[in-house]
């Protein structure tokens, strides 16, 4: 590297090339790559290294076991669904992601958790998106608008640096990372290279100064590229957003945090008043099922610690073409292939020239082998025209030779579908303890394979 007078970066996604090229090799872009200097080299490897080591000198090696650490103190926030997320509340000192949609209410989320802290808390406000006017009419409406929060509509690092030396704040929200500049870089707003390096000078900062820093970052068309993927592994916690644009309800999904435990899954509403906890996120999706309907089953899914009741619904129907269609919404398609092969071959079911949808209800999207059982009851009901119980649930993974395999964290599913009102739930054998059974009012089920399944269901 330190032959080369000249190199090329592409300003859009950061890729170096040693000579001049039409195209980035790495993203695409057409005429993005630009000439650096010596001296940029020199800053930039400077930077790297920094990057590397956040605070220089005084770093010893050290036994493990002389190693003293103490609890992380966490400040909670008003919102327990946040704090379960975020492994018990905030870790001061931490940075932490939310990337999402745009209009999903990353802005509204933190207006509101921020509000409640600045009555403890000094609270710096980035905004590079909206001016203060407008936050102040969306703080009116969240009905936070006396409150201590220090708005700050501003894009240039250098100045918001030496705001955050200045004002010396307990948190700070980067609303949102893509508008943000590092001027010293020469790559245009929002490109690859500058959300790295104003992650980077972020980072430095919360660390060296124990400041906590909320970084908004929303989710591109173009996926990787620029959007909050390549900031991931630099942040301590990465959180989501998500939810679907014609449903009200907002789910908060920890993909990554160095303090607790990923995966979790916190539940919002998105009112009039802005975000409110859906405290029983069960009853809220099984809210609108029919009863006895043909081609229902409820899952017994868990996100997370957080157990999480769900409606799985399919539709068996004559394909009217040569081949059969299939669809599938909320669950992976391969998934559905698959146990359609399984119920065809172990359960005896011909579906070959049958079309097959299934989707769960809600805009849920479920992603846990342990759906399986659900996602086969609901096809065998919609296909042979008979209904399941409305107080049955189902949690179980099925094999490729139609056993029923083992799940963990049985007795949590247990409690949770007895608490929404189930009278029998269906676990994998191997499953069932006589302890399991004595848990809650309610009878569980050991089911050993599928053609099991289909005989204690349907006949
Ligand atoms: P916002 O927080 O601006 O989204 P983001 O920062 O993720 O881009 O949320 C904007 C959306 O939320 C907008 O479509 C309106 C809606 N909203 C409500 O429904 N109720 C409210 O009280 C607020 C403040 C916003
Ligand atoms: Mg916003």
């Amino acid at each position: 590297m330190a032959k080369s007078k000249t190199r090329y970066r592409c300003r859009n996604c950061g890729y170096i090339s040693v000579s001049y090229l039409g195209r980035c090799p790495n993203c695409g872009a057409w005429n993005q790559l630009v000439a650096e200097t010596q001296e940029v080299q020199k800053v930039s490897s400077k930077a790297t290294a920094s990057r590397l080591i956040t605070k220089t000198g005084g770093s010893q090696p050290i036994r493990l076991h002389n190693v003293e650490a103490k609890d992380e103190q966490r400040i909670k926030t008003k919102f327990s669904e946040l704090n379960r997320v975020l492994g018990g509340g905030i870790v001061p000192g931490s940075l932490v992601l939310i990337g999402g949609d745009p209009g999903i209410g990353k802005s509204t989320l933190m207006l509101q958790i921020t509000d409640d802290l600045a009555q403890n808390y000094k609270i710096l406000y980035v905004s590079g998106e909206e001016s203060a006017a407008q936050i102040k009419l969306r703080a009116d409406r969240l009905g936070a608008g006396n409150s201590n929060i220090i708005l700050y509509p501003e894009t240039n690092m250098h100045d918001i640096r030496a705001q955050i030396n200045d004002l010396k704040p307990d948190f700070v929200v980067i609303d949102s990372i893509q508008t943000m500049n590092e001027p010293s870089l020469d790559s245009m707003i929002g490109s690859a290279s500058q959300v790295r390096e104003v992650t980077t000078e972020l980072m430095k900062i919360a660390k060296n100064e124990k400041i906590t820093i909320f970084v908004i970052g929303h989710v591109t068309k173009e996926g990787a590229i620029a959007g909050p993927k390549i900031m991931e592994h630099m942040v301590d916690t990465v959180l989501y957003f998500e939810g679907d644009e014609h449903h009200s309800y907002r789910i908060l999904h920890s993909v990554k945090n160095r303090f607790g435990a990923a995966n979790e899954l916190g539940m919002f509403e998105m009112t009039n008043q802005g975000l409110q906890e859906v405290d029983n996120p069960s009853a809220f999706f099984l809210d609108e099922r029919l009863p006895n309907a043909n081609g229902s089953a409820v899952a017994v899914s868990l996100e997370g610690t957080r157990p999480l009741l769900a409606e799985v619904q399919a539709l068996v129907t004559p394909t009217a073409f040569g081949y059969a269609k299939r669809t599938a919404a909320g669950v992976d398609y391969n998934r559905l292939a698959l146990l359609l092969a399984v119920l065809e071959k172990r359960g005896n079911l011909m579906l070959q020239n049958q079309d097959a949808f299934l989707m769960v209800t809600g805009g849920l999207k479920l992603t846990e082998p342990a759906i399986d059982l659900a996602l086969a009851a609901a096809v065998a009901s919609s296909y042979k025209n008979k209904a399941i119980s409305a107080t049955d649930c189902f949690a179980g993974e099925i094999g490729l030779t139609g056993e029923v395999r083992r799940i963990n964290k049985c007795d949590v599913r247990v409690k949770e579908a007895a608490k929404t009102g189930f009278k029998r739930i269906f676990l994998p054998r191997h499953n069932v303890t006589p302890q399991l059974q004595q848990l809650a009012d309610i009878e569980v089920v050991g089911v050993a394979s599928l053609p099991h399944l289909l005989k204690l269901l349907f006949s």
